[in-house]
């Protein structure tokens, strides 16, 4: 159990010995440190269904507390909140507990079963900088519902069933007329090599989606080629495979990079064969109906403040489309899975889309009223000009090329500040990398999922202020630290009570952990966790200005000191792993 939820409990019980809710007794974090180390605010609401004044009843609280051992100070401040104070003791008690546990004091909650559908790249077209926050974000959310406890899978859903498909078999059958997919009475095998690479396809797709708005014949081709695709045509089917495959070399070699990790690359596609079964059951049900020659899902709610317009299952020419598949996939992830928690790490943009898909859903019934659907929305990556991020050019920011600019610029920084440097200049470059993946990570997830942010190299690759790299020093630093020690011969011992503000003040810190890794899975939010990290990194610096330990003169403070270290080491590394940031070993 962790610190605040035993002395949430303590208070707990003070509030039931009263008669009143033990929901009072939430202890939380002091809000003024030099007074208290935590509070309790529940006299306040439980004045009234206790008939007292507040300060009188915080009074009564006080005094049902039982055995006060663990407490420095309970005293009541303002209109009636309970001011508590640890001895260093009780404090340190705890403190030495969690370095004892392989979780670093973080629980287990009850696991669900979650899908998390992030990165959501799109066949034919490679990582650009609109990427970056649904993956960095996603995946920052999936490692920490995992290490919670949760099922999770990470499902990168491609985009590989769209429109643009036809328009690049239809273009292609342009520049390569006698391909054998293009032949009806082909019988196969199709060869094995592809006929396009992924640079191929990424000229193709801009020219074909040109040709298909100002050409009718053309788009018309486009859209019987989708439907052919969509029906099972042999040699579209295959050529639509090449497609698909060289675009996810492409794609993962960049989310590999990132360290982004998806468990399922299923796509739009995957659930193709559901389509049918479950249209027909949609209108046999009558939740699909026909308008103007297409099928539509009506998903307005009575008392809605803006309109949702109907969702479109089949559009009048007979293709199935974006929001149809979401719909299937969601059938799928119940199913297949039994998901009970699905989310989507998609662009804020999106956000329409969405809500027509999740009342669809549940309308129809495919997934129970208990099941959770939840739109997680990213804001954007702006520019300096606070427009969304281009080359100098004004033409798309490739994710690779993005990455390449802040690692070299991470290399530079590391010059600057004479770190990593008579290293191997293969361990330079590798630092390097480590250093600008930490830089664009944090200076991403530090900003709330939903706002949008300027990407600032320079803000964002500086070892000072809050930044990835001043982080990673950080951790880098208590990693000499206890190397070191262990050169002298010390090792980290058990944690006794702390003598120095400093050090109190990083015990205070550790302790918050917990609380901080359930609010990140809870609200989605890696934020509190980047916040977070940076709060314990910037206390650990002051401990380690104030406490001197490798001249400390009393063993048993050393020892203890050393603890500290290895503590918020293993806390910082757990927080780095759960937002995907890497830590070399030196620097
Ligand atoms: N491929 C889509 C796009 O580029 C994003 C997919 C998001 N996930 C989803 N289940 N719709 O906009």
């Amino acid at each position: 159990m962790t610190l605040l939820s035993q002395l949430s409990d303590r208070f707990g019980d003070a509030f039931v010995s009263l008669g009143l809710d033990r929901a009072f007794g939430e202890v939380g974090i002091s809000q003024r440190p030099e007074l208290a180390q935590f509070q309790c605010n529940g006299a306040l609401p439980a004045a009234k269904p206790a008939g007292k004044n507040p300060r009188e009843l915080a009074d009564e609280v006080i005094a049902a507390i039982g055995d006060r051992a663990a407490f420095a100070d309970l005293s009541i401040a303002g209109p009636g909140f309970i001011n508590i104070t640890l001895t260093d003791d009780a404090l340190a008690d705890y403190v030495d507990g969690i370095a004892r546990d392989d979780r670093v004091g973080v629980p287990q909650v009850e696991p669900k079963k979650v899908v998390v559908d992030y990165g959501g790249p799109n066949v034919a077209k490679d990582l650009h900088v609109g990427h970056l926050r649904p993956a960095v974000i996603g995946e920052s959310a999936k490692r920490t519902l995992g290490f919670l406890g949760h099922d999770v899978i990470g499902d990168v859903h491609l985009g590989d069933w769209g429109a643009p498909m036809g328009q690049l078999i239809v273009e292609l059958s342009e520049r390569q007329p006698d391909l054998p997919y293009f032949d009806p009475l082909f019988t196969g095998p199709y060869p094995e090599e592809p006929p396009v690479g992924i640079d191929d396809l990424q000229e193709m797709y801009p020219i074909a989606a040109g040709k298909a708005k100002d050409d009718l014949a053309y788009r018309e081709r486009a859209s019987r080629a989708v439907v052919e695709l969509q029906d099972g045509r042999p040699g579209y089917r295959a050529l639509w495979q090449h497609f698909r495959d060289v675009s996810i070399d492409a794609i993962k070699a960049v989310y590999d990079r990132l360290g982004v990790h998806f468990e399922l690359w299923y796509g739009e596609s995957t659930i193709n064969h559901r389509l049918f079964p479950l249209i027909s059951r949609l209108v046999e049900d009558g939740v699909a109906e026909r308008s103007e020659g297409a099928l539509v899902i009506d998903v307005a709610r009575p008392g809605d403040t803006k309109e949702i317009p109907p969702l479109m299952m089949v559009k009048s020419d007979g293709a199935t489309l974006y929001t149809t598949w979401d719909v299937a996939t969601i059938e799928d992830r119940v199913e297949e899975f039994g998901a009970d928690v699905m989310l989507y790490f998609v662009d804020v943009r999106q956000g329409l889309h969405f809500e027509q898909v999740y009342r669809a859903v549940r309308k129809a019934g495919i997934v129970g009223p208990d099941v959770v659907l939840e739109h997680c929305g990213n804001g954007t990556v702006n520019g300096p000009d606070g427009k969304p991020f281009k080359t100098k050019e004004g033409g798309v920011m490739l994710l690779r090329d993005l990455i390449d600019q802040i690692v070299v610029r991470a290399a530079q920084r590391l010059d600057e500040n004479h770190l990593a440097e008579e290293y191997p200049a293969d361990e330079r470059a590798a630092i390097a990398e480590k250093v600008g993946l930490a830089a664009l990570k944090f200076g991403d997830l530090h900003n709330h999922r939903t706002s949008n942010y300027i990407f600032d190299i320079e803000r964002f690759t500086s070892f000072e202020g809050k930044t990835g790299p001043y982080l990673l020093y950080g951790a880098v630093r208590m990693k000499s630290i206890l190397r070191n020690a262990r050169d002298a011969g010390l090792a980290p011992g058990p944690i006794v009570a702390a003598t120095k503000d400093a050090e109190r003040n990083l015990m205070l810190q550790l302790i918050r952990l917990p609380e901080v890794v359930h609010r990140a899975g809870e609200l989605r939010a890696p934020n509190h966790l980047a916040e977070y990290a940076f709060e314990l990194t910037s206390d650990f610096s002051r401990f380690y200005e104030a406490c001197h330990i490798l001249r400390e003169e009393d063993a048993t403070r050393q020892t203890s000191w050393l603890g500290l270290v290895a503590l918020t080491l293993r806390s910082l590394e757990v927080l780095l792993d759960l937002m995907a940031i890497e830590v070399p070993e030196r620097m």
